[in-house]
C-alpha cells in the first residue's frame, strides 16, 4: 500500500476492464502518452503490481508525482510507485517539454495525488516484486535505467521476469535524432545492458507507432459522452496535439506507450513481428543513441501495428 499523507484515503475500487489477469510491473518517465498507457493497463484489468519511475520525459521527482496523480485519478492508490533513477548511467542532455508540458503531463492540472511512493528504491522493488510473482511481465516505457541497474544488483532476475515488453528503439527513422528513439537515446548504455541479459525481450519500436496516428476528430468522435477517463485524455493530448501542428501542420497524435501497453494486453495489435537483435550505438558520434538492426535472435521486434485492434483497447479504457 502507499504511504497516505495526513487526511487520505485508500480506495480499492477494482479495475474496470475485462478481469485480465496478466501480472505486470510498469516502469515509466511519466509523460502525457505514459499516464495514458496506466489509464490503459488499469482499465483493461492488468494486475498492476507495482509502478516504478525513471528520469526521461521529466525528473524522476516530478515523473513520480505525476505517476500518483494519475493513480489517484483513477482511485487505485492500492498501486504501489517506486521512485528510481534520476540519471542516465552516461549523460545524455534532451529534452521533451515540447511534447509532454512543463509538468510532463500537459500541464492538464490533475489533481495532487493525497499519498505517497514507498520508501524502497525501483530497482529493488523490481527484484522484490518478481520474487513474489515469478514469470511477471515488465512493461518500459521509458529509457532503461532502472531495469539495467535491478538486473546488474539482481542477476536472478533473469529467471524471475516472464517478459519485457519495451517501447524503445527505432529500426530507420528515429524521434530525437534522424537515428535515435527518445527512451533508448536518453540511456543507450541500459538499453544495451539489457539487450544483453536473457530475460525474454519483445520491443515495440517507434516505427510500427507511426502506422497507428489517431487524428483529433477522430479521437473526438471516440471520447464523445464516453465519461471523465476519455475526457483528462482528450486534455491531456492537447500539447502534443499543438506539437504535431506546429511542425507537421496537422491535428493528430500517436501512442508509442499505450501501443506496448495493448500489445500486454492482446499480442494482435501486432500485425507483424520479426525474431532479430538490436545493437546500442554507444560511441559519441551522430549515430549515438541508435538501436541498430544486427544478426542473431535475441529479440521479439514489432515491425507492424493493427490501428483496428489498438482502437478497441483504446475506446476499452474509456
Ligand atoms: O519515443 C517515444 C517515447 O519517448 C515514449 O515513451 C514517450 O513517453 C517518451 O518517453
Ligand atoms: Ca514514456
Amino acid at each position: 500500500m502507499n504511504k497516505i499523507k495526513k487526511g487520505g484515503k485508500i480506495s480499492n475500487t477494482a479495475s474496470n476492464g475485462k478481469n485480465h489477469g496478466k501480472k505486470v510491473i510498469i516502469d515509466t518517465d511519466c509523460g502525457i502518452d505514459d499516464a495514458i498507457a496506466i489509464m490503459m493497463a488499469v482499465r483493461n484489468g492488468l494486475v498492476v503490481r507495482g509502478i516504478t519511475t525513471v528520469s526521461g520525459n521529466t525528473e524522476v521527482e516530478q515523473v513520480t508525482v505525476n505517476v500518483l496523480r494519475v493513480l489517484h485519478f483513477l482511485e487505485r492508490s492500492d498501486i504501489p510507485v517506486f521512485k528510481g533513477a534520476h540519471k542516465p548511467f552516461v549523460k545524455t542532455s534532451v529534452s521533451s517539454a515540447k511534447i509532454h508540458g512543463s509538468d510532463g503531463l500537459g500541464d492538464v492540472g490533475l489533481p495532487e495525488a493525497p499519498f505517497e511512493a514507498q520508501i524502497t528504491s525501483a530497482p529493488i522493488a523490481m527484484y522484490e516484486i518478481a520474487k513474489e510473482n515469478p514469470g511477471i511481465t515488465l512493461i518500459t516505457l521509458g529509457p532503461l535505467t532502472n531495469v539495467a541497474m535491478a538486473l546488474n544488483l539482481h542477476p536472478e532476475l533473469e529467471s524471475l521476469i516472464g517478459r519485457i515488453i519495451s517501447m524503445g528503439g527505432a529500426l530507420y527513422k528515429g524521434n530525437v535524432t534522424r537515428f535515435a528513439e527518445f527512451n533508448f537515446y536518453f540511456d543507450p548504455e541500459a538499453a544495451q545492458f539489457v539487450f544483453d541479459s536473457k530475460v525474454p525481450l519483445t520491443i515495440v519500436p517507434w516505427d510500427p507507432i507511426l502506422q497507428n496516428i489517431i487524428l483529433e476528430k477522430d479521437l473526438l468522435k471516440m471520447a464523445k459522452n464516453a465519461g471523465r477517463i476519455a475526457e483528462m485524455i482528450v486534455a491531456l493530448e492537447q500539447t502534443p496535439l499543438a506539437f504535431m501542428e506546429e511542425f507537421y501542420g496537422v491535428r493528430a497524435s500517436v501512442f508509442p506507450d499505450p501501443v506496448a501497453v495493448a500489445y500486454a494486453i492482446d499480442e494482435k495489435v501486432a500485425k507483424s513481428k520479426i525474431i532479430g537483435n538490436m545493437k546500442m550505438e554507444l560511441n559519441n558520434n551522430t549515430m549515438r543513441g541508435a538501436s541498430v538492426l544486427t544478426e542473431g535472435e535475441r529479440m521479439e521486434i514489432v515491425t507492424e501495428v493493427d490501428p483496428e485492434v489498438f482502437k478497441k483497447i483504446f475506446v476499452q479504457t474509456f
